[in-house]
């Protein structure tokens, strides 16, 4: 069934119908996504709305099914349905396989299937989870609460890759950064946009010291600069980008960046916050239909025990409602909620810390559905 994304923008108190593509994900990851469905359903309950799921097949799991990380039949799958929610993919189980039909091979095309070219991962510190940050409280204490745009569906990973034998029988393999002033502009003017609803601040993260990539994107950049005059605009290399995250995360706002470097800085972002285990992400392109995730991979090392945190992809499914279905309220109610079980000092082992109280996947599902 397929549903006018149109009136979402209407719906404020009119029950709602939402098909949502659901991809369980790989080793760990049914068990934190069946936590968001929970979710989900509460909220569909409370505010009178249907959420229709598919399940959807991408990575390992696509693999085992089809031979294929992504079939045409799962990519067309998310693209029928109102928005994607889905958990992470990849393991041990299909490390081995070639390049085209690794797991994440599946997450990059449906990326790329989807158009989703611009990826939102906030980095903000939760104030009960204080303590479970690596850095000194003297930095905590300043402020944590930053937003990464990363650019999604360009650069490194969708330049072409290549293993040749050279005359000397040596091998030499080649990655291509390829990025054209579209992509650079699109994703920019998400960055100054994003900058414009917040502090006001934006920084475009690159290596313009040594990549000819790197300088495109500052041309750009310079020329959106000119639409954007309220925003404080700066520019700053990757590497000193790398240790100004934990010297003083406080003098960030918003930051721009290209897909490699937006990778490696957000799992260095989402550290200093407490925990990877807790933040969500949005991917998004021209329309309103999106792909909701948390940061965090599969856990294949803890699969099965019930132990992983279901907050990222709770907060993701919030996220989905947010951005997607234009349901504030019932995101709010879903952070509301995650709060109050953070105040209550439940936690699971990635945020565990002295005093609180202890609990699986399933229990922190069960915690924040009391909230709710
Ligand atoms: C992420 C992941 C993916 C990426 C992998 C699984 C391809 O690390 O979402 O950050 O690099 O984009
Ligand atoms: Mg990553």
């Amino acid at each position: 069934m397929k549903y006018n994304n149109k009136s979402a923008k209407t719906h404020r108190g009119i029950k709602m119908i939402k098909n949502i593509a659901l991809i369980r994900g790989d080793c760990a990851s049914p068990e934190f996504v069946e936590q968001a469905v929970r979710v989900l359903n509460k909220i569909a309950e409370k505010y009178g709305h249907t959420f229709n799921y598919t399940e959807t097949y991408m990575g390992g799991s696509a693999i085992d099914k089809f031979g294929d990380p992504l079939p045409q039949s799962e990519l067309d799958k998310c693209l029928e349905s109102d928005s994607v929610l889905m958990g992470s993919v990849g393991g041990p189980k299909w490390e081995g396989l070639p390049g085209e039909k690794r797991a994440e091979k599946g997450l990059l095309r449906l990326r790329a299937g989807m158009g989703l070219y611009c990826n939102n991962r906030p980095a903000k510190i939760w104030s009960q989870l204080k303590a479970a940050s690596p850095l000194k409280e003297s930095i905590v204490d300043k402020g944590i609460d930053f937003i990464i745009v990363r650019e999604l569906i360009g650069g490194a990973y969708f330049g072409e890759h290549s293993t040749t034998v050279l005359p000397s029988g040596e091998k030499q393999a080649l990655d291509l950064m390829p990025y054209s002033e579209h992509e650079i502009e699109r994703i920019g003017r998400i960055g100054f946009e994003t900058a414009m609803k917040r502090r006001k601040k934006l920084c475009c993260v690159d290596k313009a010291n040594v990549l000819d990539t790197s300088r495109l994107w500052r041309e750009v950049m310079h020329r959106l600069q000119k639409e954007f005059p309220e925003v404080e605009y700066s520019e700053m290399f990757v590497d000193n980008c790398a240790m100004q995250i934990v010297k003083n995360p406080a003098q960030f706002d918003v930051i721009v960046t290209e897909n490699l470097f937006g990778d490696i800085l957000s799992d260095e972002a989402s550290q200093i916050t407490g925990s990877i285990g807790m933040i969500p992400s949005s991917s998004l392109g021209a329309g309103t239909r999106g792909l909701y995730e948390p940061i965090h991979g599969s856990a294949p090392d803890i699969a099965g025990e019930d132990k992983i945190n279901p907050i990222a992809t709770i907060l993701a499914a919030g996220m989905m409602l947010r951005y997607s279905f234009d349901m504030d309220k019932e995101a709010d109610d879903i952070e509301r909620a995650v709060s109050a079980v953070l105040d209550k000092g439940i936690r699971t082992a990635d945020i565990m810390s002295e005093g609180c109280t202890l609990v699986g996947c399933k229990g922190m599902g069960d915690a924040i559905l009391a909230e709710l």
